[in-house]
């Protein structure tokens, strides 16, 4: 997977949703200029990030979509999913609530999303081991239970960014 800067193939729109504070901006970051920030602060409405990978000797922009998980600074919720093909439904291993509150993220995706929309399930800061409240195998059942893939991630030491966008990004192609 190169990076490419000539003609592009593709664009796929990716959307990240989750309780403020898991880590989705941050994981964008990861993603799009392998950078982390440790005071990173809530984001307010949608800013995006884009990157251009090569998947299958094709050139794919991946437009990935970054709102605010607090409520009053929530984007148009409409707007925010159309023409999305991918989903990155994230919780924070250490804060049982995030996860808890997964079922109600992945109500509101798929009220409006596109039906085949490619949705992973990531539980994020695996790098806080010695904190975790969510066991990696209740989060497995769930994904397996709802058809969503499922990963567990580090923004702050880059485990398994690559990874996920790579398995929504292939997966939608
Ligand atoms: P909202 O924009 O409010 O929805 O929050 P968010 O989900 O975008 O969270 P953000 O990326 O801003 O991260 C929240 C806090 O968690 C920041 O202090 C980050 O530095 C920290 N953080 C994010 N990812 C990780 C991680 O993998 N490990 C650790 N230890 N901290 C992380
Ligand atoms: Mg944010």
């Amino acid at each position: 997977y190169g990076d490419a800067s000539q003609k592009i193939d593709y664009v796929f729109k990716v959307v990240l949703i989750g309780d403020s504070a898991v880590g989705k901006s941050q994981i964008l970051s990861r993603f799009a200029r392998n950078e982390f920030s440790l005071d990173s602060k809530a984001t307010i409405g949608v800013e995006f990030q884009t990157r251009t990978l090569v998947i299958q000797h094709k050139s794919v922009k991946a437009q990935i979509w970054d709102t605010a998980g607090q409520e009053r600074y929530r984007a148009v919720t409409s707007a925010y999913y159309r023409g999305a093909v991918g989903a990155m439904l994230v919780y924070d291993i250490t804060r049982r609530q995030s996860f808890d509150h997964i079922p109600r993220w992945l109500d509101e995706l798929r009220s409006h999303a596109d039906k085949n929309i490619v949705i992973i399930l990531i539980g994020n800061k695996t790098d806080l081991e010695n904190q975790r409240a969510v066991p990696t195998e209740d989060a497995k059942e769930f994904a397996q239970k709802e058809g969503l893939f499922f990963l567990e991630t580090s923004a702050l030491d880059a485990t398994n960014v690559e990874s996920a966008f790579l398995t929504v990004l292939t997966e939608i192609f």
